[in-house]
């Protein structure tokens, strides 16, 4: 039921507030300021052991992956590699014992992500699903695993998953960290900025208008880069995807700075870089990033903190997002990305919700 929005890709967008919700209903223990899951089917012993994680996913998942190898390393301190499914199903890394592999998937029916699944329970090697399709493929044949709670996604562009999965990689790295160095006040502080997320996340959708008219002005590009640094990266990378996946314009994702070692040669007055550049660890570096663009006259979109006066003087269009530890900037940040290649999608007559040569599973190799 669409209710009063023109697609399901808008739908899930406006759900987030009660999506990322629901990702945490339960799952915060604010007296032992960590986070609790119930189908992990581990014991504390084991949980205590591990010692390196791999990440498994597929297209956007894979981009929520790369969130949780941040996530996992800064807070538990576990080394995590994230796995384009598609080759580790191919691939044969070591893995050790106390390995920990997690499938991270929406459907639960990516055939990708299944046979890396399948792949690694053979050798032996625990394997849990971050899944939201309850009874899935790959939710049954997991050993375990944390459900999203984010209600069915229709539109092929994954929006709401996206987000929730991110959720869950927080929950995640704060449980396990809580279990490692991680001490009690800074779990308080990681539960004390998440709780205020879906209220953030209302605040960031009142940008819908704004990125309504920046869209009008850029639908008719064919290029775009999309840059960020550390949390922003993978930010960065899902922002291109969801364009090029509804609106059929080619863009790329890059780590910001990454851009001078090639991707700069595309600069020019056509060529529109989405700079994701909230305030936090790195700021001053990005925006060099964002000068040197500028410098070679390429129309910049910045995604900034509320009250950065600074990058108005600077970038053509800025679409503000509340300031957060920049943990979770991945999570309001990408309400503004994926609202702005709805929009360019929406303008360019193209079928949002069910775009061209793709499948909302993709269940076959
Ligand atoms: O259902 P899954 O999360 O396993 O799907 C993985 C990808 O096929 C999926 O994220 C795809 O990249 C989306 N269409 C992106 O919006």
């Amino acid at each position: 039921d669409l209710g009063d929005f023109e697609h399901y890709m808008l739908k899930e967008i406006f759900e987030q507030p009660q999506t990322l919700e629901n990702a945490m209903r339960g799952r915060i223990d604010e007296d032992e300021a960590t986070a609790k899951f119930g189908g992990l089917n581990l014991s504390a012993q084991q949980l205590r052991n591990i010692d390196r994680v791999v990440l498994t996913a597929c297209g956007t998942s894979w981009h929520s992956g790369l969130v949780g190898e941040y996530l996992l390393e800064e807070f538990a301190r576990i080394p995590t590699e994230v796995e384009y499914a598609s080759e580790l199903r191919y691939r044969n890394p070591p893995i050790s014992n106390d390995t920990m592999i997690f499938a991270i998937t929406q459907s639960g029916e990516t055939a990708d992500t299944l046979a890396a699944m399948r792949e690694c329970k053979r050798k032996g090697h625990p394997t849990l699903a971050i899944c939201n399709v309850v009874g899935s493929s790959i939710a049954r044949e997991a050993d375990g695993g944390i459900y999203l709670h984010a209600g069915p996604e229709v539109g092929v562009a994954s929006t709401k998953a996206f987000t929730s999965q991110v959720m869950v990689m927080i929950q995640l790295a704060l449980f396990l960290g809580r279990m490692r160095h991680l001490s009690y006040p800074a779990g308080r502080r990681i539960i004390d900025a998440i709780q205020k997320i879906p209220d953030q996340i209302q605040k960031c959708l009142e940008c819908n208008d704004l990125i309504k008219d920046i869209s009008n002005k850029y639908c008719n590009f064919n290029n775009f880069l999309y840059l960020g640094r550390l949390y922003n990266f993978p930010g960065a990378l899902e922002g291109a995807l969801k364009l090029k996946e509804i609106s059929y314009i080619h863009a790329e994702g890059y780590p910001a700075a990454e851009m001078k070692h090639g991707p700069i040669a595309l600069v020019d007055e056509e060529t529109p870089s989405v700079f994701v550049v909230p305030r936090g660890q790195i700021y001053p570096k990005v925006m060099s990033n964002l000068e040197e663009v500028k410098a070679r006259k390429g129309p910049v979109i910045a995604i900034a903190c509320e009250g950065d006066k600074k990058i108005a003087d600077i970038a053509d269009d800025v679409i503000y997002v509340p300031d957060v530890e920049d943990f979770l900037q991945p999570l309001v940040t990408a309400i503004p990305l994926q609202l702005l290649s709805y929009h360019i999608a929406v303008l360019r007559g193209c079928n949002v919700d069910r775009p061209r040569n793709l499948a909302k599973s993709v269940t076959v190799e």
